[in-house]
């Protein structure tokens, strides 16, 4: 058992760390005010942080899975906004036609998504099917050579920017999940319809529409997979996603412990620095012990994942810990700072915001509970 990085991904991470603190802390102000970070996505794709998994041959880094793991941690401990983009576009919004699409697709979609110069979004939530995935109503019916498409998709992460969805709905109802296929969509497609962004508790530059399909005609040619594969597809996806996640809330916890180990130390009360006081200490060490074990779960889920192996439970376990840990976390973050963690003065509330999504988003942690004790 080795515990440390490969060179090659030392270098990544030192490289991604490096850019989040320079490049990214000056634009968290204007992120929290709503502004989408295209500038920053452009310079992450120059760097080729926008297909670090993605096979050379497409136009992406060839790095493994760890690698892009570890830079969506380091991007998270400054702006858990750009870590869940990255995650979205990545794990959901390229993978798919990695894995399951044909070389046209490959040739036509991959390399412009692992450049960064279009960006990926994936549509399998609707109204009344959230947790219950394989319920989704929207419906995909072949005409001739087209698939004529109808139907609403909710909180859709990039939803607003994106150029490519990856879309999820059904070509025969009465198969249940077995009827889902999966499609390539494109921005600027007649009938696709981009609602307004969802006003959000937190991740304040990420962009969460309602999407919705009117008499949408895309060519047959954008199925992805088979038809009735495409359940299989969103799953096998989603449980790269969960760790994408799950690294993105180990990234918020580090973040705000970060800060709030500095400022104990900083902070005077009683004649000495608070986190010489047992009170804060002890709550820095609870802290620490646990974003060490959710920093072990998602290592362990992302060694198994680059080696191809089975890494659902997996996936889960690491999403469902690192994610409540990031919530507690962030709550203990803003007790240490008091009255000051409070305000929008310090960064501490705004990792506290941004962590509760982490417990909701691609998978509720009641679901990664259900996947986990399946595989029991
Ligand atoms: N990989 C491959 N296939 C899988 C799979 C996986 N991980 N999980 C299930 N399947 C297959 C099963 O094998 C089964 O096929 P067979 O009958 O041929 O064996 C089929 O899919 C149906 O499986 P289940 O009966 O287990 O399906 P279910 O209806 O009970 O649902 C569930 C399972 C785990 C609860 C699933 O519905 C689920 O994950 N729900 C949560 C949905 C979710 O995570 N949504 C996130 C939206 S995306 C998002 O949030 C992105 C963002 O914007 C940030």
């Amino acid at each position: 058992m080795d515990f440390k990085f490969t060179e090659e991904q030392e270098m990544m991470r030192k490289m991604v760390r490096d850019f989040a603190v320079n490049e990214i802390t000056p634009h968290i102000e204007t992120m929290e005010r709503g502004e989408f970070p295209k500038t920053i996505l452009h310079k992450m794709g120059e760097l080729g942080l926008m297909g670090i998994p993605i096979p050379e041959q497409y136009g992406g880094a060839g790095m493994d899975f760890m690698s892009y793991i570890i830079a969506i941690n380091e991007i998270s401990k400054v702006s858990p906004t750009l870590g869940v983009i990255l995650s979205v576009h990545t794990s959901v919004g390229t993978n798919p036609i990695v894995y399951f699409g044909t070389d046209e697709q490959k040739q036509k979609y991959v390399p412009n998504l692992a450049a960064g110069k279009m960006l990926g979004a994936f549509c399998l939530t609707e109204q009344s099917s959230g947790s219950d995935a394989a319920s989704l109503k929207s419906k995909a019916v072949k005409e001739g050579g087209m698939y004529r498409i109808n139907g609403s998709k909710v909180f859709i992460t990039n939803g607003g920017e994106a150029d490519v969805y990856i879309i999820f709905a059904s070509t025969n109802p009465e198969k249940g999940s077995k009827g889902i296929s999966a499609f390539i969509v494109e921005k600027g497609t007649p009938g696709l319809i981009i609602g307004k962004n969802e006003r959000k508790m937190g991740l304040h530059g990420s962009s969460t529409v309602q999407v919705t399909f009117e008499d949408m005609k895309i060519p047959a040619a954008n199925i992805l997979g088979n038809e009735g594969e495409g359940f299989k597809i969103a799953m096998a996806n989603l449980d790269s996603g969960r760790i994408g996640i799950a690294s993105q809330a180990l990234g918020i916890a580090e973040g705000a412990l970060e800060h709030a180990v500095q400022y104990a130390k900083d902070r005077v009360q009683f004649g000495k620095p608070i986190a010489t006081q047992q009170g804060i200490g002890f709550k820095l060490a609870e802290m620490a012990t646990n974003i060490e074990a959710s920093r072990l779960l998602v290592y362990r889920a992302a060694y198994l994942r680059s080696k191809g192996l089975n890494c659902g439970k997996e996936a889960s376990m690491a999403k469902l810990f690192a994610s409540r840990t990031a919530v507690e976390v962030t709550i203990e973050a803003v007790q240490v700072y008091g009255g000051y963690g409070y305000t929008t003065e310090y960064p501490v509330e705004r990792y506290f915001r941004d962590a509760k999504v982490t417990e909701i988003y691609e998978g509720t942690s009641e679901i990664q509970r259900m996947v986990i004790s399946k595989n029991l």
